[in-house]
C-alpha cells in the first residue's frame, strides 16, 4: 500500500445493491485502496442492505419517511456521514435528490453513478428514454455530484450499441453488467489513489482538468 492510508469510503443505496456488490469486491481484493466505514440506506427492505450484512459492513437504516421534509432526512445523513469520516462517499443506486446544503457540504467527495450517457437523459427510466428517442448508443455515467441534479462534472462513461432485441430490461442488464460494475469501482479506485479529484468546480485526473469524460478504453486490467 506504499504506506499510504486506506480511503474512508461510504456507500448510499436505496435497492438492489449491484454496484455496492462491485465496490465491496475490488475493496475485498485490493483493486480498491479502501475501507467500506459504513453503507447508509433510506429504505429498510434494500435488497443491498442484505448484502452488506452478510458481508460484515456496519450498515445504517435511516428511513427517509420517519423526517418532516427533504432538508431534515439531508440532515440527518450528513450526521450519520459526518460519524463515518468518509473521504468518499459513493452514491450507488441512492434514489433520493439531495439538498445543495448537503452536496455542498460534501463536495468533492460525492460520486454518483447514472444509467444514462449524461447529459442525455437525466432523472428516472433511462432505458425507456433510449427507446423512445430510438437512440444508437446508450450506457452508464460516474460524475461528481454538483446541485444539479444529474448534472455534475462526468468522470468516467462506458457505451455500448443498443441493438434489436434490447427492450427496457435487457437495457438495464446490459447497463450494469457491461458498464456500471466496471467503471464504478474503477473511479472510486483511482479517487481512494488521489488520481482523481474535485477541483476548481470540475473533474481533475493525474493533475489535469478532464475535459470530456474518460471511456471503457481506459480501464485498467483489472477492471475490464
Ligand atoms: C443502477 O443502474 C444505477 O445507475 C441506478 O439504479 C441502479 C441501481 O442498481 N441509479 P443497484 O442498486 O446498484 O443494484
Amino acid at each position: 500500500m506504499n504506506g499510504q492510508p486506506l480511503a474512508r469510503l461510504a456507500v448510499l443505496i436505496s435497492g438492489r445493491g449491484r454496484n455496492l456488490q462491485a465496490l465491496q469486491a475490488a475493496v475485498a481484493d485490493g483493486r480498491i485502496p479502501a475501507v467500506i466505514v459504513g453503507v447508509i440506506s433510506n429504505r429498510a427492505d434494500a435488497e443491498g442492505l442484505a448484502y452488506a450484512r452478510n458481508a460484515g459492513l456496519p450498515c445504517t437504516v435511516l428511513p427517509h419517511r420517519d423526517y418532516p421534509d427533504r432538508a431534515a432526512f439531508d440532515a440527518a445523513l450528513a450526521a450519520a456521514l459526518d460519524a463515518l469520516q468518509p473521504d468518499i462517499v459513493a452514491l450507488a443506486g441512492f434514489m433520493r435528490i439531495l439538498t445543495d446544503g448537503f452536496v455542498r457540504a460534501f463536495e468533492g467527495r460525492l460520486l454518483n453513478i447514472h444509467p444514462s450517457l449524461l447529459p442525455r437523459h437525466k432523472g428516472l427510466h433511462t432505458h425507456d428514454a433510449v427507446l423512445r428517442d430510438g437512440d444508437g448508443e446508450h450506457g452508464a455515467t460516474v460524475h461528481f455530484v454538483s446541485p444539479q441534479l444529474d448534472g455534475g462534472p462526468p468522470v468516467i462513461q462506458g457505451k455500448f450499441t443498443v441493438d434489436a432485441h434490447d427492450d427496457a430490461a435487457r437495457l438495464a442488464e446490459r447497463v450494469m453488467t457491461e458498464v456500471e460494475r466496471k467503471i464504478y469501482p474503477q473511479a472510486v479506485a483511482w479517487m481512494a489513489r488521489g488520481e482523481l479529484r474535485f477541483e476548481q468546480g470540475g473533474a481533475a485526473f493525474r493533475g489535469r482538468p478532464l475535459r470530456e469524460p474518460l471511456s471503457l478504453d481506459d480501464l485498467e486490467s483489472g477492471f475490464r
